[in-house]
């Protein structure tokens, strides 16, 4: 199994940004990526719809003879991963918002966090919230319309501008010192925040951590490849194939992108 490759899936093209980290942490490993671009966005369906549509993923990987699931999806992970981990007889890694540092390291005792509906909805992220957030108030938003405008490769947009703007300033107004980005999607949304935030806000995402944790599970359950060879990716997409090419061309590791019908 030990040769076998990592399955990623994502509801789009936001998690490239979970498989570039796991890439660069993990060079001598093979990765195949799922962006379900098709059925994107994830985050305005029903729980059961989402534990289905992460079941044919999984089941898609599976049959690409896939070592290890990574659910590079907030909104599949916090909806669906208790299934998947039940259905599945091998190691599936989940993705959740990185609340806990967050209310680790804030100083004003506020933070922002921007996802989906479906996340912030989820009984698991509830009870992740509540079990780290005590003494802190979380401003919660729904990044309505965001993932779809990533889905079109309207990133670099006024539009984008405008609707960012109108979720950050109330978190602004209210004094946040570190915003979660819950989604991800939202990662290739930085540069822009950037530009909204002032430089007292820390954007907290989950991507190397997730890194950090497959690589940790692959080596309790002896499944790290053991050659030394420069991994080979494979991204496929049921969407738009140009749109996966561009967001990928940005970033510098080879790989091969390919449609797929799933
Ligand atoms: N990338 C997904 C996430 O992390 C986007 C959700 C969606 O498709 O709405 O939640």
């Amino acid at each position: 199994m030990q040769n076998q490759p990592i399955g990623i899936f994502d509801s789009g093209i936001g998690g490239t940004t979970i498989w570039k980290e796991i890439s660069s942490l993990l060079p001598y490993e093979d990765t195949i990526f799922l962006a379900d671009s098709k059925y994107a966005p994830y985050g305005k369906r029903s729980k059961e719809d989402i534990i289905t549509l992460s079941v044919k993923n999984t089941e898609k990987l599976l049959a690409l003879n896939c070592k290890i699931i990574v659910v590079a999806c907030n909104t599949a992970t916090t909806n669906a991963i208790k299934v998947l981990r039940s259905a599945y007889n091998i190691p599936i890694i989940g993705i959740e918002p990185a609340i806990k540092p967050a209310a680790i390291q804030t100083k004003t005792k506020k933070i922002g966090i921007l996802a989906t509906k479906g996340t912030l909805s989820s009984e698991l992220f509830i009870k992740t919230s509540d079990l780290y957030t005590q003494n802190i108030e979380v401003i919660e938003v729904i990044g309505t319309g965001l993932v779809e405008l990533i889905e079109k490769g309207k990133v670099d947009t006024d539009e984008m501008y405008m609707l960012l703007y109108s979720y950050i300033a109330p978190m602004l107004d209210k004094n946040i010192d570190h915003l979660v980005l819950g989604c991800t999607h939202y990662p290739y949304l930085t540069p822009i925040l950037k530009k909204i935030l002032s430089n007292q806000v820390t954007i907290i995402d989950s991507g190397k951590a997730i890194a950090r944790q497959t690589k940790t599970v692959l080596i309790e359950n002896n499944l790290l490849n053991p050659k030394f060879k420069i991994g080979q990716h494979i991204l496929y997409t049921n969407g738009n194939i140009n749109l996966l090419k561009d967001i990928l061309s940005k970033i510098p590791v080879a790989h091969i992108v390919k449609t797929l019908d799933f």
